[in-house]
């Protein structure tokens, strides 16, 4: 395989549910998208956006409705057996056997993948303060996503999948957890991981994709995606202006009164508002990035979403 081809390469992925015997439901739609050699990639959305959906697709967990996928250059359902023993999955509900301690668990997937590696193991519970004695039933949410985590690193595979890795985990685990993905990207592995919390995932991804109602609404590097998006505008002017001025020009929404001045939302060009307070005395203008989360929340709303593919398309 080339080693620069893509990792993961979807091609028009489609998967429909029946909801019930009659109605169904397309949870994704026509998707699209890679994953290079080497990358954290993000996969973003809201609940039921069709993230886990993905993943199972691509772990061949189910059939596509339409579309397919390639992992490694090789189909995802032709090729799962073999996959699997390259890719570490982290599933969103880990079932794990509660009678099991910990140690008991890891042993019993390691045996099946042909092995365990001690070393990795020991340094991935000590990493996250992960007690292996205790059984599975006695673990909290957390504990178990750490079990989760654990066990999909391990052998330390070429591609991580893993589903939404960090909900349930503290901010120092958080931390820790970021850290371990950029070790892994240091030697050579892939991770493609979901989350509904961009903030929790922006400083280790290289780009983001993100999902909204089945649909890749874009597919960005971070950088690009603070800066491809709106800015927060404050502006202070000696002379009060009525707030209907500003509100009804071009790219302008959003607009407050804040101490002195007026904060506003502004998509596109500066011009307008430019030109617009030109005749005032203009005693500060502050300029702010939206935070990713920001950014992250006007793909969901009608106003944001208009805007963002707008400017995507
Ligand atoms: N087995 C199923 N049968 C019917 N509908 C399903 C099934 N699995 C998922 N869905 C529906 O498909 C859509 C996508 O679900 P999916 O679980 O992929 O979303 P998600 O992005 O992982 O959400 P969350 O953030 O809540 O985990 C949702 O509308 C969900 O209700
Ligand atoms: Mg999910």
């Amino acid at each position: 395989m080339n080693s620069n081809a893509p990792v993961i390469q979807t091609d028009n992925l489609t998967k429909t549910y029946f909801k019930n015997r009659t109605e169904t439901i397309t949870a994704l739609k026509g998707l699209s998208f890679s994953v290079q050699p080497g990358e954290i990639f993000g996969y973003l959305g809201p609940n039921g956006a069709g993230k886990t959906t993905t993943i199972r697709l691509l772990l061949d967990l189910i059939r596509p409705t339409a579309g397919k996928a390639t992992i490694f250059g090789l189909d995802a359902q032709q090729n799962s057996v073999e996959l699997h023993k390259r890719i570490g999955f982290l599933p969103g509900e880990l079932n794990l056997w509660k009678n099991l301690t910990g140690a008991q668990v890891v042993n019993y997937i390691g045996k099946i993948r042909g092995g365990v590696d001690m070393n990795s193991v020991r340094s991935l519970t000590e990493r996250l303060e992960l007690d292996l004695s205790l059984r599975i039933r006695s673990y909290s949410t957390g504990n178990k996503r750490k079990l989760g985590i654990v066990l999909a690193m391990m052998n330390k595979p070429e591609l991580l999948i893993l589903d939404e890795p960090t909900s349930g985990l503290d901010p120092l685990m958080q931390q820790t957890f970021n850290e371990l993905m950029l070790e892994a990207q240091k030697q050579g592995q892939t991770v493609f991981l979901s989350s509904h919390m961009l903030g929790e995932v922006q400083t280790i991804c290289d780009r983001v994709g993100i999902l909204r109602g089945g649909e890749l609404k874009a597919v960005e590097t971070v950088s690009n995606l603070t800066h491809a998006n709106f800015r927060w505008v404050t502006l202070r002017l000696r002379e009060p202006v009525a707030a209907s001025q500003l509100s009804t020009l071009d790219g302008v929404s959003d607009v407050s009164a804040v101490d002195g001045g007026y904060k506003l939302r502004l998509s596109g060009d500066f011009d307008p508002l430019l030109r617009a307070i030109a005749p005032y005395y203009v005693q500060d203008v502050a300029v702010a990035e939206p935070t990713l989360e920001e950014i992250f929340l006007s793909f969901y709303g009608n106003n944001g979403q208009t805007q963002k593919e707008e400017r995507i398309s």
